[in-house]
């Protein structure tokens, strides 16, 4: 919990949520979620400057659908309540709200009153239109619900409405309680920010002071507060979060943080070396860095092994193996550090309601091996974008805060088949002329995620005038929201070209190279 002008979200368990904090956040208005279940007391007690209800999938009226203590209402708070939670508040407070006839679903006209402060500056004027002042300006918004607000409850007006939907949008102004039936957070809103904005930063009077310098130098000195001098552990993968994490860490607590580092070699070429040049002896930071070479363990373990779960959990176990071993010589600390970030928090169900868990968690399990008193999860309220400007902002070098998305078990999961020591040079090899490539033709930053991986199949080639048995590369290149679907991304031919003429020149054992246009589903994004 951070201790600054807040806006607190409250989670009905629908699916555009975390966007809700986002848009709040571009706001430059720092914004938590937390679920339905969270108890009012403890929203009073982080004495937010407004609250916002989310949506969710179910209908109010219904017995044991996701609700809220009154009380809520009676803080004298200012609540913007979206969608579901729009219906909750005029339900809760003695309004009526009914399954509609038809379903409203899409982009849709909606005519505000501008007088309303959610519209300041919303819309265009109306110019045939009656002397409605509810009617006065339009402009587009995203609709999705099949219950609506029938009846208003008492203190409350209408200020916006639809071809179908006669409460668009609802205020109570006497009592700061704002009701939105569409969805503003969404892009398919055009000036959805600009309402979310009148309400955050009008209505609730937020003065916008969120930036993320301000986050870093305070999360940095609550850090140096809570730790005090104790002793800190950080399991170092050399990803975006846990780099970003140690090295916030380490400005908090200098040296008095150790970092293992577990080289399985199942990374990146050159990664390990490159991730001890910035967090070892001759890098910049002041910290205790510890690098464990482990790769002929981790081939030794997964000798023979061909399933893909079965590789993933010898590689999981064998890591928290190494690394219990180093903390036990370590001895206790006090804290350990997980580069935790917020869709992650969100994602298995710990922040909000709108919980999707996936099922790979790289260092899940890990607390339990090693002597720790707590949990510090520095980055725990950031969303990725905002860990990689925080990366920036301290400091952290920009190849490294622009790291593509690299899985915990590594490359053990792009080769199909046994992983060898050999298998994992080729595919290396390949995936370091596949990024350079990418970057040179200026798409690094444009694609999701791209990467080598190495195909079982062997097939004949001919190089020179000589026969060639040897396997194929796969490159993969997607682009993806939340990483959850995933198109194949449009890449030039000619790069791939470029690319691929490079790998079977260079990278000796390969003698083919796809292209993956498989989109996820029914693929994933990594190729195991
Ligand atoms: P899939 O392959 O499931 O991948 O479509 C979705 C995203 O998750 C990443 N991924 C992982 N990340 N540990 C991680 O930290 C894992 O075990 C893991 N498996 C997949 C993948 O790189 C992609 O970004």
């Amino acid at each position: 919990m951070i201790d600054q002008e807040k806006v607190i979200v409250i989670d009905f368990g629908g699916q555009y949520n975390q966007l809700v904090a986002r848009r709040v956040r571009e706001c430059n208005v720092y914004c938590e979620i937390y679920s339905y279940r969270t108890d009012i007391a403890q929203i009073k007690a982080m004495r937010p400057k407004g609250i916002i209800l989310t949506g969710g999938p179910n209908s109010c009226y219904e017995e044991g659908a996701a609700t809220y203590s009154r009380e809520l209402f009676e803080l004298g708070i200012p609540v913007l309540g979206l969608c579901y939670g729009a219906q909750l508040m005029v339900h809760i407070l003695g309004g009526k709200v009914e399954k509609a006839q038809v379903r409203e679903y899409g982009k849709t006209e909606v005519f505000v009153n501008p007088a309303s402060p959610l519209f300041e500056g919303v819309g265009e004027l109306v110019e045939d239109v009656p002397d409605d002042k509810n009617a006065s300006k339009k402009t587009i918004c995203w609709m999705s619900h099949f219950d609506y607000i029938s009846q208003l409850a008492p203190g409350f007006e209408a200020v916006a409405h639809t071809a179908d939907c006669p409460v668009a949008a609802a205020q109570d102004i006497e009592r700061k309680l704002f009701a939105i039936q569409f969805h503003p957070e969404v892009l398919h809103t055009p000036e959805g920010t600009k309402m979310l904005f009148n309400f955050v930063r009008n209505v609730c009077g937020c003065a916008g002071t969120w930036r993320m310098d301000s986050f870093v130098e305070q999360s940095i000195r609550e850090i140096r507060e809570k730790v005090g001098d104790g002793k800190v552990l950080c399991a170092l993968s050399g990803g975006v979060d846990s780099s970003v994490a140690a090295v916030m860490m380490s400005k908090a607590v200098g040296n008095r943080l150790t970092c293992v580092f577990v080289d399985q070699g199942l990374l990146r070429k050159n990664e390990g070396d490159e991730v001890a040049a910035v967090f070892g002896p001759d890098g910049p930071y002041d910290l205790d860095f510890i690098r464990i070479n482990a790769q002929e363990r981790f081939y030794g373990k997964l000798a023979g092994v061909t399933e893909p779960e079965r590789k993933r959990k010898i590689i999981g176990e064998e890591f928290i193996r190494v690394f219990e071993e180093e903390a036990k010589k370590i001895g206790a600390v006090d804290f350990l550090v997980q580069g935790t970030i917020y869709p992650d928090v969100v994602e298995s169900g710990l922040g909000g309601e709108s919980a999707v868990i996936k099922s790979h968690h790289n260092v899940g399990g890990l607390p339990d091996y090693v002597d720790f008193k707590e949990i510090i999860e520095p980055l725990r309220f950031l969303f990725k974008d905002e860990v990689r400007a925080a990366g920036l902002e301290l400091g952290i070098p920009e190849n490294l805060v622009y790291r593509q998305p690299f899985p915990g078990p590594g490359l053990g999961i792009r080769i199909i088949g046994e992983v060898t020591a050999e298998k994992v040079r080729i595919v290396q090899d390949a995936d370091a002329i596949y990024r350079e490539e990418i970057a040179k033709a200026g798409l690094d930053r444009s694609i999701g995620q791209y990467f080598a991986a190495l195909t079982n199949m062997r097939s004949v080639g001919v190089m020179g005038d000589e026969r060639t048995y040897d396997y194929a590369v796969a490159l993969r290149a997607v682009n993806t929201i939340d990483f959850m679907t995933a198109e194949s991304a449009e890449i030039p031919f000619s790069v791939l070209q470029t690319v691929m003429s490079r790998i079977i020149n260079e990278v000796r054992g390969v003698n083919r190279v796809f292209y993956d246009l498989t989109s996820k589903p029914p693929g994933t994004i990594e190729f195991e």
